[in-house]
């Protein structure tokens, strides 16, 4: 496995200070993940294009814009201006395969790294049409919507699977990682073979969010 990345999901900071909160983690961390939700696609209203500005001013980590929201096509260019380096859209937000693969063409065309991401109930076959158009799969460890959530187990077969095929088919994309990911839990996902942690509260929530970070970068260590 190569370089294992961190991705604190700002969704649980303190978004008083969110810059503050940002340069806390910064050192050691190589994403920065927005959650953007429409209270539509999830049932939850979180943050959106002004906050994904705030972000690209407050720090030169990749921004890691996760789109749980319906009819994303919309909106692409918007995130893209705003400073995402990353999008990604979830494949239940999609009618069918073709507009699967063409928002992902779209993310890509406009520039940026295109991911996928599936939910918890949301069999892997459903992104296996895509891995070949993709920087980056999202395999999601909680139903979307709120941080602090607890990780749901029945992840942790779909990131092998994932990877398994990935090794087999010479894919290098990111395998990327969401949903209820704390220090205590995190070794079985890196096990299964995920090279990019999100953690939100698993971060913002702890006493001192600079030393969980190095924390986390610690443990990855051992499964680079
Ligand atoms: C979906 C969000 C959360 C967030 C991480 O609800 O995508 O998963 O990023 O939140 P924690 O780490 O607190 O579960």
């Amino acid at each position: 496995m190569g370089k294992i990345k961190l991705a604190p999901s700002i969704l649980s900071c303190d978004f008083s200070k969110l810059a503050e909160e940002i340069k806390k983690v910064e050192q050691y961390s190589d994403y920065i993940e927005v959650d953007v939700m429409d209270g539509h696609f999830v049932p939850n209203i979180s943050i959106g294009i002004p906050i994904v500005q705030a972000v690209r001013k407050s720090t030169k980590l990749v921004v890691d814009t996760q789109l749980m929201i319906s009819e994303p096509w919309k909106y692409i260019e918007q995130f893209v201006k705003a400073g995402s380096d990353i999008i990604i859209v979830h494949q239940e937000s999609m009618k069918d395969e073709k507009q699967f693969k063409q928002v992902l063409k779209q993310i890509r065309d406009n520039g940026v790294k295109a991911g996928a991401a599936i939910n918890p109930p949301t069999p892997l076959k459903k992104l296996i049409p895509v891995l070949g158009e993709i920087d980056l799969a999202l395999i999601m460890s909680v139903n979307p919507g709120f941080g602090g959530q607890g990780f749901l187990p029945e992840a942790l077969p779909k990131i092998s699977e994932l990877r398994k095929l990935m090794e087999k088919e010479g894919y290098n994309f990111d395998l990327e990682v969401d949903g209820g990911i704390k220090l205590d839990n995190v070794e079985p996902v890196l096990k299964a073979g995920a090279d990019v942690i999100v953690s939100g509260s698993g971060i913002f929530k702890t006493p001192n969010p600079t030393e969980t970070a190095k924390k986390f970068k610690e443990v990855f260590k051992r499964y680079e």
